[in-house]
């Protein structure tokens, strides 16, 4: 088994180092963040996923998983090094590479030996030459290096499962002596007969940013069916359903909502339209699922206004779900922000709840009420409106919320509720593409 440095210790880094550690490799996780690894080196995990402290805590004993520092020392220490930094997307949308770029002229300054450098963050065609370059650039010795492109394709709140059960692991290169390596790292895999496809770095590179695009696209196609469902008196859920019954199409992806968030769909769908512009090449329908989406959240807002009777001022809104999905603390691009955004521009009061989320949209919304549960945040509301689908919404005890809040009003974003007991309890409610169960 290898020794492995991962470089940058977020939810891709993390799992995936705790993941190849699991395998069977020694793996050091590093970061120039002291307080994260500070946390993980006390046993605690910095974000809230599922599995990932079982997993890391199971590694760290067997003595093959730890943390440090120490980037220097790891890169020297290590065969193989897994960059997991941060691409943020920048102002113009192209996916910003500073920390790619910082940490490969470090990997340059530290080269002893032979080593495989494998990118796991998501990153542009064209970016596996660029850190060769830059490593060539500030070696003091010409050491014999190689590039992997390994993009992940983890879902946050079950990214420990897709890690150890992945439906397929992408590994490019243009050198056979890093793919028999990188073929050793994921060898319990390969013995489980997953499905691999070994190709070259731009090829690897485009698949992440396809799949994700494509996605997006899927989501966006069924939010503009579910827009169109409310106006014509359909049922999106029995669209979707049916739809989902052909094997070419699946079901998976075909649930309508307020729209995608995350630190994944909205970056890498921008990155994508850049790379498109670079290369020349239209990207429609991508353009399109974007601008779908970003009329998703419009249309939340819309049925927002309709269920206040375009008179929100001074009214109390009770949001259910802060994350932009469940089982995660994430509220990167989830569509609370914009809805409390707006809300807030409109005098409305917002009270909050959310299972994990809270903390993190502290700091975006100080001014909003933070409560601890969902019977709190609906005391008194004129409209609930729920936005991530958590479990603990899904069971939610109408009953209950209909004698808490002060007016039986509920906009349903993710069609997680029995329209049912919403309309026994007299509730006035909306929820997205089923305009013949309300
Ligand atoms: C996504 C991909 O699913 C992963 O394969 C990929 O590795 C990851 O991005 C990444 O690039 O790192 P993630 O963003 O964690 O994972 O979450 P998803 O489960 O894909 O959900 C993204 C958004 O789409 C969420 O806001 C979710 O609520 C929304 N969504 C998803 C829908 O509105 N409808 C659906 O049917 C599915």
């Amino acid at each position: 088994m290898r020794k492995i440095a991962v470089i940058g210790t977020g939810y891709v880094g993390l799992v995936s180092g705790a993941g190849l550690s699991d395998f069977g490799n020694e793996v050091i996780c590093a970061d120039i963040n002291e307080k994260k690894i500070e946390l993980l080196k006390q046993g605690e995990i910095p974000i809230f996923e599922p599995g990932l402290k079982e997993l890391v805590d199971r590694n760290v004993t067997a003595g093959r998983l730890s943390f440090t520092r120490d980037i220097d020392r790891v890169i020297k220490d290590s065969e193989v090094i897994f960059l997991a930094v941060w691409t943020p997307m920048s102002e113009n949308g192209e996916a910003d590479l500073s920390a790619v770029k910082e940490v490969s002229k470090t990997i340059g300054k530290n080269l002893n030996g032979y080593k495989i450098i494998c990118t796991k963050s998501t990153v542009p065609v064209g970016t596996g030459a660029m850190i060769r370059e830059i490593i060539e650039n500030h070696q003091n010795d010409h050491v014999e290096f190689d590039v992997v492109s390994n993009p992940e394709f983890l879902r946050e709140g079950a990214a420990v499962r897709d890690f150890l059960w992945p439906d397929r692991v992408v590994i490019g290169t243009e050198s056979q002596k890093a793919m028999n390596i990188m073929r050793e790292i994921y060898r319990p895999l390969f013995i489980n007969e997953t499905p691999m496809i070994l190709t070259d770095i731009p090829t690897a590179e485009t698949i992440k940013y396809a799949s994700n695009a494509f996605l997006a696209v899927k989501i966006s196609y069924i939010n503009e069916i579910a827009n169109l469902c409310d106006e014509i008196g359909a049922d999106v859920h029995i669209v979707a359903k049916a739809m989902g019954l052909d094997g070419r199409i699946s079901p998976k992806f075909l649930h309508p909502g307020p729209g995608y968030g995350g630190s994944c769909f909205p970056k890498d769908t921008h990155a994508l339209l850049h790379i498109g512009e670079s290369a020349g090449i239209d990207l429609n329908v991508v353009n399109a699922a974007v601008k779908t989406n970003i009329n998703q959240r419009h249309r939340v807002i819309q049925k927002i206004t309709q269920l206040f009777d375009e008179k929100p001022k001074g009214k109390t809104v009770a949001i259910l779900g802060l994350t932009f999905k469940p089982d995660t603390d994430d509220v990167r691009e989830s569509p609370a922000i914009e809805i409390i955004q707006w809300l807030l521009k409109k005098g409305v009061s917002v009270q909050a709840y959310d299972p994990q989320g809270i903390d993190n949209m502290k700091e975006k919304f100080p001014e909003v009420s933070y409560m601890e549960s969902t019977e709190d945040a609906v005391r008194g509301a004129d409209l609930v409106v729920i936005l991530t689908d958590w479990h603990e919404f899904r069971a939610m005890d109408i009953g209950r919320v209909s004698q808490l809040v002060n007016q039986k009003i509920l906009l349903d974003t993710r069609n997680i509720l029995n329209p049912v007991d919403l309309k026994r309890y007299n509730f006035r409610f909306d929820n997205v593409g089923r305009p013949n169960v309300k």
